[in-house]
Formats: structure tokens, sequence, C-alpha cells
């Protein structure tokens, strides 16, 4: 079963009434009972809220779009609308829309004219569409380790990475957090390299007070259907640059000549438009996102106060200069040695049981898996770089933080956080009950 999700004003009442006596109960008292993966009761049997949210707003709009007969960007007003209201939100001077986050890193690196001989830092610790958009060009994926405590790339090791050939660094916002913007730009000034974000989770996410996607040179979004800010598939980039934003808006439409320099991302370019539907639903959906984006904040705040005090639930850290989250999704590291040796596995799968149903591991170390492995074989790649830089590549495979974060790695999703504040009592009720019959657990 769905549940509808609170509005600010419901979340606060809730918070309220439930007090201190509820915290107890629901994080002490259940815990005596027997866990659920052993035959006991679960601690909720409740459903999670609706994701996406939509009502008569979105209605009105699609609607709106279907009988102008101005299906395309170009004509319509919907995508237009969007693009400007998502750049005043950011405080951008340039936002490029475009049909999939994937697309909006890719139009970014088409526009950079990045190719083959190109080298581009990224971290492991992110969806495979970052690496991806990499060899879609021929370039060369140069990983850096992570930083387990926060899940971002560790920006100490970037400089150690740089080559002559370096030619964007991806600072991926992963999970809604922040990496550390101030040495990754002050390293991109340094060595002349622009600064890519892919801030495909983080909408909203800001540092120093300044939305993430403003840093670099520029910053993409995606809104596929499990992200915070939605419409099924559709991408965005921001950018203070306007001659770049101008060579994006060329790349993402056939390279045509655009802005009052007609300017061009040079021979390439493709269809990567987005429709006027698409605009239509995030019209919409704008409209809420900055609530519910407080809500998640509050509940993830609530949560972590309770959990930090768990042994063995390391709750992820920010950078200081990380001045809001977005919460894409809740994780934590959970170290096994704390719960008599039970394993994550069993550890997710008792958390389910007890109602906790939306729960996973995250990542994989992709870095290490088939899709990626393969580059140093692949016959292209081999004609273009030589067996040198195909073996440093392969010693950049190797990042031991990202096996380990990915080893430990729990997370909830965003809709999770969008529930009441006893929901997030439930959670480490759970948590706690699973620990302490954990040893019984791992025997089962
Ligand atoms: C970090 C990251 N980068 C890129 C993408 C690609 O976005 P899309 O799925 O909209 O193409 C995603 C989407 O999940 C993502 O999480």
């Amino acid at each position: 079963m769905k549940t509808s999700p609170m509005n600010r004003r419901q979340f606060l009442a809730t918070t309220a009434v439930a007090g201190v006596g509820l915290t107890l109960t629901a994080t002490f008292g259940k815990a005596a009972t027997k866990p659920a993966i052993l035959g006991g009761t679960p601690v909720r049997t409740a459903g999670w809220p609706h994701w996406p949210v939509c009502n008569e707003v979105e209605d009105k709009l699609l609607l709106e779009a279907l009988h102008s007969r101005k299906w395309n960007r170009y004509g319509g007003k919907q995508v237009k609308a969007f693009e400007k209201a998502f750049a005043a939100r950011a405080g951008a001077k340039s936002c490029v829309a475009t049909n999939s986050g994937t697309s909006s890193l890719y139009t970014c690196l088409g526009a950079l004219d990045i190719g083959p001989g190109d080298e581009v830092i990224l971290p492991p610790f992110t969806f495979i569409a970052t690496f991806n958009i990499i060899t879609l060009n021929y370039a060369l994926p140069i990983y850096v380790d992570v930083d387990p405590a926060t899940s971002q790339i560790d920006a100490n090791q970037i400089e150690a990475a740089l080559t002559p050939n370096t030619k964007a660094i991806i600072a991926v916002q992963i999970g809604g957090n922040v990496c550390d913007m101030d040495k990754i730009c002050a390293l991109g000034k340094k060595h002349n390299i622009p600064v890519i974000e892919d801030a495909c989770q983080s909408h909203l996410a800001e540092w120093r007070g300044r939305m993430v996607g403003n840093w670099g040179l520029a910053g993409c979004f995606s809104f596929q259907a499990s992200k915070n800010l939605n419409c099924g598939d559709g991408g965005a980039l921001l950018t203070n640059d306007l001659d770049f934003g101008f060579k994006c808006e060329s790349f993402q439409d056939q390279s045509r000549n655009k802005g009052p320099k007609n300017l061009t991302a040079g021979c390439r370019g493709g269809n990567l438009r987005m429709t006027e539907f698409q605009g239509a639903i995030l019209n919409a959906q704008l409209t809420r996102l900055e609530e519910q984006s407080r809500h998640r904040e509050q509940n993830a705040e609530y949560l972590s106060s309770m959990l930090k005090d768990i042994p063995g639930i390391l709750v992820q850290q920010q950078y200081p200069g990380c001045t809001r989250h977005a919460w894409h999704v809740y994780a934590f590291r959970y170290q096994q040695k704390h719960f008599a040796g039970l394993g994550r596995d069993k550890f997710m799968l008792a958390l389910k049981k007890e109602g906790i149903d939306d729960t996973a591991g995250g990542y994989t170390a992709w870095n290490k898996e088939g899709h990626v492995s393969q580059l140093s074989k692949n016959r292209h790649y081999k004609k273009l770089y030589s067996p040198e830089t195909l073996d440093r590549w392969e010693q950049h495979r190797q990042c031991p933080q990202n096996d380990l974060l990915c080893s430990e790695n729990v997370r909830f999703t965003q809709t999770m956080l969008l529930g009441t504040k006893s929901d997030m009592e439930q959670i480490a009720a759970a948590i706690r009950k699973i620990q302490q019959h954990a040893g019984a657990i791992a025997r089962a």
C-alpha cells in the first residue's frame, strides 16, 4: 500500500505530536521483539509515499502542450519556460534542456570537442552514464578514487591523475551530497581544465550557499523517473558562460547555429532535444521541488540523529562547504563487525522483512566490472592508445576506497524521506532490533 506524502505543515504537526515518547518506544521498545526474518512481527507494514507526486497542475500543463499543437521545443513555450525557471532557481545565466541527463553530459563533452586521445577524470562511485559519455567520445575515462566518508570523489587525489591530455574533470555530486568544489575548482583553474558537474542526482543541493551546477563550466541534471525532479526522462545543463551555453544548445540541435554570434558545437551534434510534454511536466513538478526538498532534509537530519549513535552505522558525512544536501538517497556505511558478523546482504534482507523494503546496497564497483574492464581490449581503444597508456588506465581502475565503500554502502530511496517522522523512527527501530538479534540472524 502506498500513502501520499505530507506537505510541510502536516510534517511539522506530526513532528510535534510524535514527541520524545514515541521516539523511545519506536527505537527501543520494539527492538526487544523477535525480528521478522526469524518469524517475529515486522516493525512496520505500511507502505511508503507514492512517487511521483502529480495532480491537476500536471493535467493542465500537459493538456495545454497537447492542444497548442506545438510539440517540439522550437515553437512551443513549455521547454523555454522551464529553462528560464530552472536557471532562475539555480541563479545561473543559462539553461539548456535535453532529453536525458546522459544527453546533457554528452552535450557538454561535445561542446568541449572532447574526442580520441583526450582524458577525462571521473570517480568510480557514480551511475555508469558518467563513464559512458566519455567512451562514446572514445576519450579515456581516468578514475580517481573516492572518499568513503562522503561517497564523493577524493579531491586530494585528482592532481596526481592529471596529464597534458586531461581535457575535463567531471565532479559527480553523488546521492545528493556535494564534492569539495573549492579544491576541484581551484585545480581546474590552476591547470586550465574545465570542470563539468554531474549533478544528475543533486537538484537544489548547494555549496557555500550557491546551487550545484553553478560551480564548474557547466552542471548537468537528470529528470529520469527516480530523480527528485522528474518527467520520466529528461535532462538539462546550467552554465554561466553564455557562449558555451549556445554551443551546447547547438550540439543538442544538430549543430545548428545558435545565439547572436551564430555559434555551433563544430562538426558534431545530434537531436538530443527535450519535447514540450517533458517541459510541461517539469514546469508542474518544479512547483513542489522546494517543499519536497525541505521535507527530505528534515527527515534525513532526524534519521541521522538516531542512526549516528548505533555502533556500526556510519552516517554519511558532508564537507563543511556543503550548505545543502539534496538527499536523492539516504546512504550510510554498514560495518558487520558491530552486528555479530552479519553480512550486509542478510542485514538488508532482515531490514526488508521489517518493512523497510526499499533498501539496497547502491552501486557495485563498476570500475571492476565487464562493461568497464573491456575498454583496454576494445579494438578502437587499442588503435587509439599505446599499450603504456592502457596500462596506466588499468592502474587507475584500481580504487581500493571505492571497493570498501561499495562493500559497506546501504541506501534508502528519496521517496522514503517523504514519509513521516514516525517512519524515520521505525527505520531506526528496525536497525536496532536487527543489531540486538544479529548473532541469531547470522546463524539462521
Ligand atoms: C550520477 C548520474 N549521472 C548521470 C545520469 C544519467 O541520467 P539519465 O538517466 O537521465 O540519462 C544519472 C541517472 O541516473 C546519474 O545518477
